[in-house]
This record gives C-alpha cells, structure tokens and sequence, in this order.
C-alpha cells in the first residue's frame, strides 16, 4: 500500500514538473475527436524525418526517441512509469491538452481502458456554455460541486471566473480523474478545489448553490466509464439522475447546469419527456431545455444499440430552486 502511495506521489510531481515544462515552452494543444485525431496520426504516418514536437509527443501522442525530449524531463518520465516503449521508441502515458492558457493532464491515445480519463470537444463546449451561463448570473456562489468531473477543467475554469467561491467539490467514479484533478488544480494554484470518489451524489454531503455537470451519454457497447451514460432512457440515465437527484440538492436560489447529450426517437423524445413529467411536481423550480446542437456523433447511429435512434442531440438544461 505505502508503495502504490508513493509511485502516486512521485508520478504526481513528475505530473506537475510536466506541465510546468510545458507552460514555459508556451505549450498550446487543442483535443480533438479521436476519429479526427487518427486522421491527423494517418496522415503524420506519412511523413518521414519530421522533427518530432512537443505537440506531437504529448499532443497527438506519436511514439517518439529518448533524444527527441530534454533529457531531465525524458529521464523524469521514464523513472516515474510515466513511458511506455514501442518497437524501441517511447510513448507518453498521458496527453496534456489546452484550454484558454490552461493546461490539462488527461489519458493517453486511443482511450480505450476502462479507466481512461477524458478530455476533448464536449469539454470546451462545456466550459464554454458554464461560462456564458455564469456571466449572466447576479448570485454568488459559496459552494459548489462538478459530478463526473473527468479532469476537472470546468471546476478549474470556474475557480478562476468567479473569485468569491469557497468550496469546489469534483466528484468522479474513477480514481484516475481524481488523481489527474488534483494534479491539475495544484499546477491551475487552486487549492480549495477537493476531488472526491463519489457514484452523483453517492458520497457528497450537504446542499450545493451549484451543481454542473457533463457527464457520459452514450450507450457505449464496451461500457467506458467516460463513454456510457447508463442502461436506461437510451444512454441517458445519469444525466436524468443528476436533475433529479441535484434538486433535492440545491439551495435556495442555487442552480444547476447540465451539458448532456440526449438520443431522440423518430416518434418521441423520452428524455424530454422525462424531465417535464418530473419538474410538474416542483413547484419551487424554474428550467429551461435548449438543443445547442441537433446532431452528434452521428457515426454511433450504425451501432446495433442505436437502431431505434434518429439523431443524438447535445443540450443544456438549467434549474434554479426558487426561494
Ligand atoms: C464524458 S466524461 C466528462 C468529463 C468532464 N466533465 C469533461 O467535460 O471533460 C464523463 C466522466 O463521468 C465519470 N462518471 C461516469 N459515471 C459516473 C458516475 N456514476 N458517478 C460519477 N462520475 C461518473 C467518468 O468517469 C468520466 O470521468
């Protein structure tokens, strides 16, 4: 136990020291969708004698030698299990991606594992949508909680937009996005945002001013922890449990912001359906529902588990509890 402890610890500071690396390189990258990143890795196969980048090794994720990287930082990597080998060459075992002048650690390509912590376009649309949201807000905010956190970019995003907020709660099922949040709100300087292992609001106390979420929602046949958003309402399970759970959650006046993705029937929407069959009985709860989005990922319409399914739309729903 007191090994793992410590492999932890160590791979937490060869973590930071490589984002600190990073930053004073002016390190920029900006995820993309993994079918259009293995276009970009398909295309990088056909060149020969490219200086390899730093974008390409924690960016894109190609397979790289030792003296393609500084040396301390390539000799860090390597003791701290942070490297694998490949036919003789090296590949970084976490991506770092970029958000505004951010950086975040996130999991290495194809995300595959069961464990694979994401970072990709729903995360800048994400953040992007809470911003907008927030700036439209006159409360203040004290206590706040992002469920299914991943690495954590929208808490860290939002500690730095709204400067009177005390507590930041970033719950996930997977202990690998906790480690990877840590790591990035120390190396973000953020130090009262606290990662907690929680399935929602399984282990959350108390009531929250805020609840944001992104969380899975498609119905992945392997089911991914990042990818499956539950059995039920076509992937659509855990985003109707966090409205419906996160109500009962919020205080007066507190609010929650869900950025999800909803699979639409030719005949009939269920999540919709759903949600106003739920909100007739909150009296004390104003929400909107707006599709951003009427079509994505449309390539999962081929999956067998997506033939009844015309479309698969992203959304935004926001409650706020009335006093
Ligand atoms: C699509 S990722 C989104 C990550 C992050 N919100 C973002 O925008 O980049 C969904 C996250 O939800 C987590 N997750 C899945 N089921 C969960 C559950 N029941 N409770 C808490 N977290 C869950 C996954 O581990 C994954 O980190």
């Amino acid at each position: 136990m007191n090994q793992i402890l410590n492999i932890e610890t160590d791979q937490q500071q060869a973590l930071l020291l490589l984002l600190n690396f990073l930053k004073q390189q002016d390190y920029q990258f900006t995820a993309i969708t993994p079918l259009s990143h293995q276009r970009i890795l398909a295309r990088k196969s056909q060149l020969t004698n490219q200086k390899m980048t730093l974008q390409d090794i924690f960016g894109w994720n190609l397979a790289f030698a030792e003296t393609d990287l500084d040396p301390e930082l390539f000799a860090l990597l390597k003791e701290n299990q942070l490297l694998r080998i490949q036919y003789g060459q090296y590949l970084s075992l976490v991506r770092v991606a970029s958000l505004d002048h951010d950086l975040f650690i996130h999991s290495s390509f194809p995300t595959i594992e069961q464990d694979s912590v994401f970072f990709g376009p729903d995360t800048y649309r994400f953040t992007y949508h809470l911003q907008q949201f927030l700036a439209a807000r006159s409360h203040s905010f004290k206590r706040a909680v992002e469920l299914c956190c991943g690495t954590s970019a929208a808490a860290i995003q939002l500690a730095k937009s709204v400067p009177n907020i005390k507590e930041i709660i970033v719950a996930d099922l997977n202990p690998k996005a906790l480690f990877y949040s840590q790591i990035n709100a120390n190396f973000a300087g953020l130090k009262y945002i606290a990662p907690i292992y929680s399935n929602l609001f399984d282990h959350l106390d108390g009531p929250f001013d805020l609840i944001f979420a992104n969380p899975p929602y498609l119905i992945d046949a392997d089911q991914r922890q990042y990818r499956h958003g539950g059995n039920q309402m076509d992937g659509c399970e855990l985003s109707f449990r966090i409205i419906q759970e996160g109500i009962e959650r919020l205080n007066p006046q507190g609010c929650l912001f869900l950025y999800t993705g909803v699979a639409i029937r030719p005949d009939s929407h269920p999540f919709l359906e759903q949600l106003e069959k739920l909100m007739v009985s909150k009296a004390n709860v104003s929400w909107t529902y707006e599709e951003i989005d009427p079509d994505v990922f449309g390539e999962e319409l081929d999956q067998p588990a997506y033939q009844h399914i015309e479309r698969i739309a992203l959304v935004l729903v926001k409650v706020e509890l009335r006093v």
